[in-house]
């Protein structure tokens, strides 16, 4: 169990009390979105306190130019940021002239409620205002799964001790900043605002970028549950607009307006005429009516739950946890559109930038390939493809040729945004991910095609990138990569981390072997692949196989284990539990100099290759490289944990793999790192996912075969999720000591639980007793 802020509930986050130094934490946990845009849980009415105000629209940037200490050659100009976009969510609520601010106010009754089940966020409280009126709010809000541009929001506000005359006052707001702007800028200009009476919008564009976005309100308004009488007047300025309501009002009347907004971009409609479709947009939300939307809108989150969920019995703060997960993960990607992805934050904060990092192929994603259709993951890997042109140029700035790759580290377009000469330029790692990703896909759709088409480009150039990336070293005779960082950015500028040398083989394996395959499978379309990638078949694949046959690896043979690099038994070996907890987390109490020298891991490094590869190692490897590696990491990434978990299930050291999964399940409701003001860690959360599924699960593709050997933790009584293999959907149930699973798919499955295989035919049921 945890003391959470948060009650415990399997569908709900409920806070039930208004803590205003916990403002900006509150306002991610309780953010939302759909894939198209987001928000922060920013209040409605008027807030004078600290607050983060956040409204994002996917795919919209602004290039933030680049602060840099001592610039390097090869540094980006500019770090994308996902804009803080025109606000939508603002009523404002005045009594007899009084603004409702709950920074003024004596608040009673606060509750507030994110329902993941249907994606509604609702608030409610009494404020007892600074004159002595009181008011009671109850605000409701989502924004829409089915109709991914709008949004809608009822609010409804009672009015007790005495009467008089109130003002609700729904408005928009393009006259928007960022907090982590570089230099102050501001990242939009040419505002407007317009009306025609009925509804308002703002539109802005970014500038340097040029992005359009038209934010659109109409507004009714009820008093007692009946269509007001009075009629609201719009008024708009440069960059807002306002539609005040006004009504007398007399002890205990309750005066609501619904809210419908339609938020659209240049991302994905002509810039030209954007205003006007906005306004009619949100006017169709008005006619369809709140209910209606809300209707659909739930229907939609049913529908990703009916495949997506993961029921866990026996334990209320982990089925809170990993629903918070997945819920969050389908409000940030719903796998549409190619040219989006999945920033570590999400919708709910600014760092980070929104921009895309290795996250999305390392840990996010085996969610969306097991949970949503193929096409999800596909438009995943797809949207490295779109990128490959920017890769091979920026493989170019850094001196490689040939089509050698290298993809950013954080890139919105396609371009490197990242500029810290160890990371940017040394961690290259993430170049493997990318190659693991076309291959997981294949290994769970089948879609073999994928290489043909689109796949074997990417490997190719990412081959090249590491063909000449390595050198060959006349003192050890072999193969080496010198300067780089692996996952452990506790360490910089090493050489031959054992993580990379091994995705650097593995990549040049995969790609060999592939273009095998294509050869013997179609000599047209191999011959096609060749021509476009103008691939030289004897020189460059006799280089790679010659680098694959004598790349060096770190080991430690005393050890037994894989070498994180060179050097690392020169370090002074300690482990987490010789540090004095009140120096951690290391990176907010060491010098950056100390962190370098010691020997503590900030993250899964060499067990992320293992992690990958585990089909390569037998048990008794994967244990002395866990036991050795495991007390030396301090995890102080989010991504790390999961990681750990998933090897320690399959150690079957299931109580720490639960006490690892828990760091990352409930890492931001419990905020263990001090720091979920900024945000939620989205990608993480696709880790947690992993630690069951994949962790206690255990779930593996291997030979066309879909494989288990499930663990439970003790604090369960059961858990059950559904995967999609083939795009068939398995539904998974695990309790005590036995798996039953069922073939919801109309296609045989091949599968193995606990060493026992079968065919289950659609529609069969199997139970499987470990022995
Ligand atoms: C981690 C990286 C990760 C980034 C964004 C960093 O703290 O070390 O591996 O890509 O966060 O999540």
């Amino acid at each position: 169990m945890t003391d959470s802020r948060f009650q415990s509930d399997e569908w709900k986050i409920i806070e039930t009390r208004f803590e205003a130094e916990r403002g900006r934490d509150s306002e991610s946990i309780f953010a939302l979105g759909n894939g198209m845009m987001g928000q922060r849980a920013n209040f409605e009415e008027t807030y004078s306190g600290d607050t983060l105000q956040g409204t994002y629209v996917a795919g919209i940037y602004y290039p933030d130019k680049t602060v840099v200490g001592w610039w390097k050659n090869g540094y980006p100009d500019y770090f994308a940021k996902v804009p803080n976009a025109p606000s939508w969510t603002g009523i404002k609520v005045r009594i007899d002239g009084e603004e409702l601010d709950l920074a003024a106010c004596k608040i009673k009754n606060f509750r507030r409620e994110l329902d993941m089940k249907e994606g509604v966020l609702t608030r409610t409280f009494t404020a007892m205002m600074p004159s002595g009126r009181q008011v009671e709010v109850t605000a409701k809000r989502f924004i829409s799964m089915s109709q991914p541009e709008r949004a809608a929001i009822s609010y409804s506000v009672r009015l007790t001790g005495g009467s008089g005359t109130a003002e609700i006052i729904p408005w928009l707001n393009a006259d928007v900043y960022n907090e982590d702007a570089n230099y102050d800028e501001k990242f939009w200009e040419n505002e407007s605002a317009e009306h025609d009476g009925a509804r308002a919008v703002v539109v802005a564009q970014t500038r340097k970028t040029a992005f359009v976005v038209a934010t659109a309100m109409e507004n009714t308004f009820t008093v007692n549950g009946k269509p007001a009488k009075s009629k609201a007047s719009i008024t708009t300025a440069v960059n807002s607009a306002h539609c005040t309501f006004t009504s007398a009002y007399a002890e205990g009347d309750t005066i609501e307006v619904k809210k419908y907004v339609a938020v659209l971009s240049s991302f994905n409609h002509p810039a030209e005429g954007l205003a006007g479709k906005a306004m009619s947009m949100a006017g169709e939300a008005a006619r369809k009516g709140f209910e209606a939307m809300l209707r659909d809108h739930t229907k939609a989150w049913e529908k990703k739950w009916e495949h997506g969920d993961i029921v866990i019995k026996g334990d209320i703060a982990a089925q809170q946890g990993i629903r918070f997960n997945i819920f969050q993960l389908n409000q940030t990607y719903t796998g549409e559109d190619p040219r989006l992805n999945i920033g570590p934050k999400g919708f709910t904060g600014e760092k980070y930038g929104g921009s895309t990092y290795w996250d999305t192929e390392a840990f996010a994603f085996p969610f969306y390939l097991s949970t949503a259709d193929t096409h999800v993951a596909r438009n995943l890997l797809l949207y490295r493809y779109k990128h490959l042109g920017k890769a091979i140029e920026n493989a170019q700035k850094l001196g490689f040729t040939g089509g050698a790759a290298l993809y950013p580290m954080v890139t919105m377009n396609g371009e490197e945004c990242h500029n810290e000469w160890e990371i940017t330029f040394e961690e290259i790692h993430r170049n493997g991910a990318i190659a693991y990703a076309i291959f997981n896909y294949i290994r769970h759709t089948g879609d073999q095609n994928y290489l043909a088409e689109y796949g074997l480009e990417v490997l190719i150039a990412l081959s090249r990138f590491w063909a000449q990336r390595c050198n060959w070293s006349q003192e050890k005779n072999q193969y080496v990569i010198l300067g780089v960082t692996g996952p452990n950015e506790y360490e910089n500028n090493v050489n031959n981390n054992w993580y990379t040398n091994t995705l650097a083989r593995w990549t040049l394996k995969y790609t060999s072997d592939s273009l095998e395959w294509l050869r013997s499978a179609s000599e047209v379309k191999y011959n096609s692949v060749v021509a476009r990638t103008r691939l030289d078949t004897q020189c460059e694949l006799s280089l790679w196989k010659e680098i694959i046959n004598n790349i060096y690896l770190p080991v430690h043979y005393d050890l037994g284990i894989f070498l994180q690099q060179d050097g690392f038994m020169d370090k002074m070996q300690q482990t987490v539990k010789d540090l004095d907890p009140a120096e951690r987390p290391l990176n907010q109490h060491w010098s950056w100099d100390r962190i370098l020298r010691s020997v503590f891991i900030k993250q899964a490094d060499v067990l992320q290759g293992i992690y990958f590869f585990e089909e390569e190692f037998d048990e008794e490897a994967i244990r002395r490289n866990f036991d050795f590696y495991e007390p030396r990491c301090v995890h102080e990434s989010s991504l790390s944990a999961s990681i750990h978990s998933v090897l320690a299930a399959r150690l079957h050291d299931t109580e720490s793999a639960y006490t690892l999964y828990l760091r990352t399940a409930r890492l931001d409701l419990d905020d263990y790192n001090r720091e979920v003001k900024d945000g939620l860690h989205i990608t993480s959360m696709a880790g947690t996912w992993l630690a069951i599924v994949e962790g206690f699960g255990g779930l593996r593709i291997s030979n066309d075969r879909v494989c288990f050997n499930p663990v439970i933790p003790a604090a369960w009584s059961s858990y059950s999720f559904i995967i999609r293999y083939r795009n068939n959907p398995l539904r998974v149930e695990v309790n005590g000591s036995a798996v039953n699973v069922v073939n919801l798919s109309k296609a045989a499955i091949p599968l193995a639980a606990y060493g026992e295989k079968l065919t289950l035919q659609p529609g069969e049921k199997k139970k499987f007793k470990k022995s």
